[in-house]
């Protein structure tokens, strides 16, 4: 049975006698030892990361929360997404939960507690069930393309974001709304040291099967893209959760109603870029004594130009060349075309997630005439 007279140290920082940083700090402390990683201050909930999985999230938790007020139970994040949920259905107010910490801190994962909390509380009809499986499925999308596993965190988010779910006087999700900040892109072609590229790299290319990487013009192997290296010369590998989770987004993209032709289209600009950042320039002599640069590996462009159903003279030129007047071009050098070539990997990536945004923001539109009430 839960109770807060189990609770070791004290459950709310503001009953700390005195109150100080060494007094907070070892409260925390105290309590993170005996596995009490939430603790309040007043209506704010600190969570201390526990790196590894503790029996602190499930649907019988889930029901004891929604029943009982915040400061009845244990701290718990639970507690922070419920009072969110009454307030909204009791008062009729908008909600907002502010997540916030350092890298590695919790906050995806916190995130996705509060969503899984909102999925168990609210309605069981056919299109509720549906929108809120679309959130989920949106969640996961945004963590193939927009996370990353670093030093730090196995699932870095590389972007700030903000849901936007709307519900109906009864409570229940009808519509989704995502905001994400740029820029982010920088990481797809430059890596620090031990970090991973975004997942859905690494997912592709073991995920995918023959037939599909074929199609793609892509290898299995990780080492063969020069992105995927940290300082270009380190390859970072895939392993079986990458498998695994190359279904889970494929299967979210269908879940989503994203076409066979989109998820397609999707895959080949990851091989599109991954193909791009592996063009390599050599610096060359033009005639009249300026210098220039020629693509050492032209199979690679060929290829890239057959997938982006580009013709090879014109994406040769884009890439070695820039206008400076209208119809005048100078060469680049092998070094600043290798800048647009990491230039042009970002962007189009980058479109590539706005896009995908796009998509799912359209997906996750209001279907039904409902008043407005917002959990942010
Ligand atoms: N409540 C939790 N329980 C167990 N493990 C957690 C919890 N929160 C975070 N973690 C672990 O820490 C890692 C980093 O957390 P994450 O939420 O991605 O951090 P952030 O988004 O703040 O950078 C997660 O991948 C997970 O392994
Ligand atoms: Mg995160």
């Amino acid at each position: 049975m839960l109770s807060l007279e189990q609770e070791v140290g004290a459950w709310d920082s503001v009953l700390l006698e005195p109150l100080t940083e060494d007094t907070f700090i070892g409260n925390l402390q105290q309590r993170f030892k005996r596995d009490h990683i939430y603790t309040y201050i007043g209506n704010v909930l600190v969570s201390v990361n526990p790196y590894k999985k503790l029996a602190l999230y499930s649907t019988d938790l889930v029901e004891t929360y929604v029943k009982r007020g915040p400061f009845q139970l244990p701290p718990h994040i639970y507690a922070i997404a419920g009072s969110a949920y009454r307030w909204l259905n009791d008062r009729n107010e908008d909600q907002c939960i502010i997540v916030t910490g350092e890298s590695g801190a919790g906050k995806t994962e916190a995130a996705r507690i509060v969503l899984q909390f909102l999925v168990l509380v609210s309605g069981d009809i056919s299109e509720v069930k549906l929108m809120k499986d679309r959130l989920v499925q949106a969640n996961t999308l945004l963590e193939a393309f927009g996370n990353a596993r670093t030093m730090k965190n196995d699932n870095a988010s590389r972007f700030g974001k903000f849901l936007d779910i709307e519900f109906d006087y009864k409570g229940d999700p009808v519509s989704g709304h995502l905001t994400h900040s740029p820029p982010f892109q920088a990481r797809v072609t430059s890596l620090s040291p031990g970090d991973r590229n975004f997942h859905i790299f690494y997912q592709l290319l073991s995920g995918a099967d023959i037939h599909l990487l074929k199609c793609l013009k892509l290898q299995r192997n990780v080492e063969h893209y020069t992105i995927l290296q940290t300082n270009r010369n380190q390859p970072t590998l895939t392993d079986d959760e990458d498998k695994k989770l190359f279904v889970y987004t494929k299967s979210a993209l269908e879940i989503l109603g994203f076409n066979v032709e989109d998820i397609v289209d999707i895959f080949q600009v990851i091989a599109i870029v991954l193909k791009l950042g592996n063009l390599q320039f050599v610096p060359c002599n033009n005639i009249d004594g300026t210098e220039g640069c020629a693509i050492s590996n032209e199979y690679e462009l060929f290829e890239i130009c057959e997938l982006l159903g580009a013709e090879h003279r014109w994406l040769q030129r884009a890439l070695t060349s820039r206008q400076i007047e209208d119809g005048i071009l100078t060469d680049l050098s092998a070094y600043e075309a290798s800048k647009a070539r990491d230039n042009l990997c970002r962007t189009l990536y980058s479109r590539l997630f706005t896009w995908l945004i796009n998509k799912i923001n359209e997906i996750l539109k209001v279907r039904f005439n409902i008043g407005p009430k917002n959990v942010k």
